[in-house]
């Protein structure tokens, strides 16, 4: 997690999504970058994690030897998130910082829902049991491939280095995946975009800084 000085206001909470591989903690770094340029403060943090006690929880979850089933890990990703929004985000917004999160409440709908088979109301209940009113002005959801993020989580990873309890799980889990988010984004297509992530870096960056931009009238850039 990395923070720098808050500004005046309420920040805004975006949230960054997607499969493996997708690029995530890379794209919150450029638009962390873009954010100070415009003078906000921002907080970077993650999920499973974020708070101390979140990533205790991130711990157990990513164990590949712990083998949790669906509905297990629905409860532990909910209660790690519960922590997550009080300790940390809740605080952070209301001091004016604006808050990055690489995943939150949609990698649960759709990894332990979607992909885990757990029924869609149940996680939707439990979601607002964990979160309450702490909703994203904006989820990205980065869209790659199953065969090509994977291969890049892989090589990221090194060869030497166990795949954690989701990498290692088979391909057809994160086709599920995959279809998981399409579905959120034509569900919520106010607070959800999709950006092609199967792109340079640098292309993948100025559409979301475009993005961001237009959606928060902040500065573009000067041109290079
Ligand atoms: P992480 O090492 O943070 O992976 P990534 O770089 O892909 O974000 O591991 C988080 C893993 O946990 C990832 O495979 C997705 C999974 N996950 C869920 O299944 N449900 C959730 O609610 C969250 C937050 C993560």
């Amino acid at each position: 997690m990395s923070s720098t000085t808050a500004g005046g206001g309420r920040g805004r909470f975006i949230t960054f999504e997607g499969g493996e591989g997708g690029g995530k903690s890379t794209q919150i770094r450029h638009l962390a970058a873009f954010l100070m340029q415009n003078g906000h403060a921002s907080l970077t943090t993650r999920e499973p994690g974020g708070s101390p006690t979140g990533e205790k929880i991130r711990g157990l979850l990513l164990d590949p030897d712990a083998n949790l089933d669906a509905m297990t890990q629905l409860m532990l990703f909910c209660a790690a998130r519960r922590d997550h929004v009080v300790q940390l985000i809740r605080p952070a917004l209301a001091g004016g910082q604006w808050v990055l999160c690489d995943r939150f409440a949609d990698s649960t709908r759709a990894y332990q829902g979607a992909a885990g088979h757990i029924d869609a109301g149940l996680v939707r209940t439990l979601e607002r049991a964990a979160i309450g009113e702490t909703v994203p002005d904006l989820t990205i959801i980065l869209d790659i491939p199953p065969e090509t993020g994977l291969a890049r989580a892989n090589r990221r990873r090194g060869e030497n280095s166990a795949a954690d309890a989701f990498e290692a799980s088979d391909l057809a889990f994160h086709r599920r995946v995959r279809d998981g988010y399409l579905a959120i984004a034509a569900a919520e297509p106010d607070r959800c975009v999709m950006v092609d992530a199967n792109q340079e870096e640098g292309a993948v960056a100025d559409a979301i800084t475009k993005l961001c931009a237009h959606r928060f009238s902040l500065r573009m850039p000067p041109r290079s």
